[in-house]
């Protein structure tokens, strides 16, 4: 009887092994299923590229509903690979203008460099580089655009054609002819193309697809600016913490890494740009990266000061703003409810310290860095009226316990 037992004891314990391991594999499945990553590609970290599979379908949702869509976010996050990616992955056909080195671009066509790449047949990158022929070398967006798709647009019989222009406040005109009120020249070309493409029938199938890292396109002076044209924002934020962590292995394993992840997070978040700036530092070069991260809040704050200081007729005192800043990264506000923190979220956008998310809660001003928001927090607790009292050393201690 008790051999029996025994079997039938054994018998159970085996089937209870058998569904945990079925159950663990299912939870391991789960969490290799969801983390993304295509090494068929190539980003220009030299790594494949990581996540972003929710950014990847709003970026399909956009363009049926718009017909120029604006990309913004924290700088270094993967604006523009993201754009890439998805221009590659879906096959759309596309005419892609990198906006910085059209700058240089007399210097790139006399050795023979492109700064454009077409992703269509033969016909249409010829009749684009027809197009980019005719272009004076002080372009903008107004310009290029319409240049384009005066040309090629009708070429694409039938299909839809996408017009990238990366970082387009970067191009030649809003650099060398205006260069105190740039982002305001480059918002009212833009303006006057998106009321263009909206109306005219030459860009029936076209949509324009830019990319900006400067704050003043995510202000709600340029979403108003931009209201009734069809056009819409799509944020993209830091890579979620488990990809980046996979990302991080992938590069340092590659190119070595004298941080550690958790560091590269506490300060940084999932920002992948920062990988190539970040990793080669000494501890030398990352207190001097901590001292330039407080000095651009610095600035960005007394910049704050000044403006509210004009508005409200009397002096503000620093401490005053430190906290504003402070607390409205915490959580949603509705401006009306608080005008001056408001005000004081704009500021930091244009400065881009915050990177503003709209939700039905209000503007949610984040920091475009964890690495801010440590700082503001410990100048706070110090009483500090100049950030620039504040020691690095501590800054970086504060922002690694963040990961813990
Ligand atoms: N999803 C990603 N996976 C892997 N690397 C990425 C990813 N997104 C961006 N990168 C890399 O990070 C760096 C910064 O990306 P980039 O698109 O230039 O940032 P942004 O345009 O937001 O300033 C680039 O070297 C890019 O190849
Ligand atoms: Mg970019």
């Amino acid at each position: 009887m008790s051999g029996y037992g025994g079997n039938n004891y054994s018998f159970s314990l085996w089937c209870y092994r058998i569904i945990m391991v079925w159950f663990l594999g299912i939870l391991v499945r789960r969490d290799v299923m969801s983390i993304f990553v295509d090494h068929d590609y190539k980003t220009s970290l030299g790594t494949g590229f990581y996540d972003r599979v929710e950014e990847l379908g709003k970026l399909d949702e956009l363009t049926r509903s718009s017909k120029v869509i604006v990309v913004y976010g924290p700088r270094n996050v993967g604006k523009s690979e993201l754009a890439r990616y998805w221009i590659h992955r879906r096959r759309l056909t596309t005419v892609r203008v990198n906006a910085r080195l059209l700058r240089a671009r007399s210097l790139l066509e006399s050795m023979g460099i492109g700064y454009v790449e077409v992703q269509a047949g033969d016909s249409i990158r010829a009749l684009t580089q027809e197009a980019l022929a005719h272009l004076g070398v002080g372009a903008g967006v107004m310009d290029l655009v319409l240049g384009i798709a005066l040309k090629v647009a009708k070429a694409v019989k039938g299909g839809r054609l996408l017009i990238f222009i990366d970082e387009f406040h970067e191009l030649p005109k809003y650099k060398s002819e205006h260069p105190r009120s740039k982002y305001e020249v480059a918002l009212e070309d833009l303006r006057s193309l998106a009321a263009l493409i909206l109306k005219d029938s030459v860009f029936e199938n076209v949509n324009l697809l830019l990319t900006v890292s400067e704050g003043f396109i995510a202000t709600d002076f340029a979403r108003s600016e931009l209201e009734g044209y069809s056009v819409d924002w799509m944020l993209v934020k830091h890579i979620d913490e488990i990809h980046f962590r996979t990302l991080y292995r992938e590069y340092s394993e590659r190119r070595g890494c004298s941080l550690g992840e958790d560091e590269i997070l506490g300060l940084v978040g999932g920002s992948p740009g920062h990988l190539a700036e970040l990793c080669p530092l000494d501890k030398n070069g990352l207190k001097r990266r901590l001292r330039a991260w407080i000095q651009e809040v610095e600035t960005a704050l007394s910049r704050a000061r000044n403006i509210l200081g004009q508005e409200m007729r009397r002096e503000v005192d620093p401490l005053e703003v430190i906290t504003i800043a402070s607390k409205l990264m915490e959580k949603p506000m509705k401006p009306l409810e608080d005008p001056i923190a408001y005000n004081v979220g704009q500021i930091l956008t244009t400065y881009n310290i915050v990177y503003p998310e709209w939700s039905e809660e209000g503007i949610h001003y984040r920091p475009q860095y964890p690495v801010y928001k440590v700082i503001l927090d410990i100048a706070l607790e110090k009483n500090v009226s100049s950030l620039l009292e504040l020691n690095a050393y501590e800054v970086y201690e504060r922002a690694l316990r963040l990961t813990e």
